[in-house]
C-alpha cells in the first residue's frame, strides 16, 4: 500500500482505534482536569479522594455508573478516563449553568461518546432511567442521599457498588442513608477515610 493511500486509511479508522490519538485524548483529559483543579472550586472531589474513587472503579471494571451531583465534570472525567472499553456513564447535574460546563469539559477531554449529562433533579430523573447500574457515585446534596438511594434500589442488582462522598465532614446530614447500607442487611459497607473526609462503599447483596 502507498503512503498516502496508507493514511487514508488510518484516518478513515474509528478515533478509538488510532493510537496516537487515544494519547492526544488522555493528554486532553488531564489538562481539563488540571484546570478545574486550579479554579479553587469547593464542590469538586479533588486529586486524593478523586484518586480512591477512580480506583475502586476501575478495579471494579463497571459497565455501567451513574453518578449524582456532576458539577462541571471533574469526577465525571476521571472516571470516564479510566473506563473499560464499551462502558458508559450517565451523570445527573440540577443547576443548568455547571450542567452546560460540565458538556464542554466532556467535550473536550474527548469523553463525550461514553458520558451522557442530565439535567435537572436527579430525585426525579432516577425513576425514569430503565438502566441497571453496576456502580453508582452519589455526590449531590448530603441530606438527600437516602432519598438519592431509595429512588435507585431499582435499578440495581447483587454486586451493584455505590461509593458516597463527605460521608465524615458531612455525617450528621446523612445519618438516615448511614444507617441504611450499614444495618438494614441489604448492603456490605465500610467507611474509608481519604484527607480529610471520607467515602462509604456499599455492595448490594
Ligand atoms: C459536590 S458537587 C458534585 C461534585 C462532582 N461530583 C465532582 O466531584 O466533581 C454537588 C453537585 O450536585 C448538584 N445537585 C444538587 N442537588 C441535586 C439534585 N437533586 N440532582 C442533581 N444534582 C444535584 C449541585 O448543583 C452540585 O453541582
Amino acid at each position: 500500500m502507498g503512503k498516502h493511500r496508507k493514511i487514508k486509511a488510518h484516518l478513515s479508522k474509528p478515533v478509538s482505534s488510532i493510537t496516537g490519538v487515544l494519547l492526544l485524548d488522555a493528554a486532553a483529559a488531564h489538562m481539563v482536569l488540571r484546570e478545574i483543579e486550579a479554579s479553587n472550586n469547593h464542590y469538586i472531589i479533588g486529586p486524593k479522594r478523586g484518586h480512591i474513587l477512580v480506583r475502586i472503579a476501575s478495579e471494579f471494571h463497571p459497565q455501567r455508573i451513574l453518578e449524582i451531583g456532576t458539577n462541571v465534570g471533574y469526577s465525571t472525567i476521571l472516571m470516564g478516563k479510566e473506563l473499560p472499553k464499551r462502558a458508559r456513564i450517565t451523570t445527573i447535574e440540577i443547576n443548568p449553568e455547571f450542567a452546560k460546563q460540565a458538556k464542554e469539559n466532556i467535550a473536550r477531554a474527548s469523553l463525550e461518546p461514553t458520558i451522557e449529562v442530565l439535567v435537572g433533579d436527579a430525585l426525579k430523573i432516577i425513576p425514569t432511567l430503565k438502566d441497571e447500574f453496576d456502580f453508582v457515585f452519589i455526590d449531590g446534596v448530603k441530606s438527600q442521599y437516602y432519598a438519592y438511594l431509595q429512588a435507585l434500589e431499582p435499578n440495581l442488582f447483587r454486586g451493584s457498588m455505590i461509593v458516597a462522598d463527605n460521608v465524615s465532614k458531612s455525617e450528621a446530614q446523612m445519618q438516615d442513608y448511614l444507617k441504611h447500607v450499614r444495618e438494614s442487611g441489604l448492603y456490605t459497607s465500610r467507611f474509608i477515610m481519604v484527607e480529610n473526609d471520607g467515602v462509604e462503599l456499599s455492595i448490594r447483596r
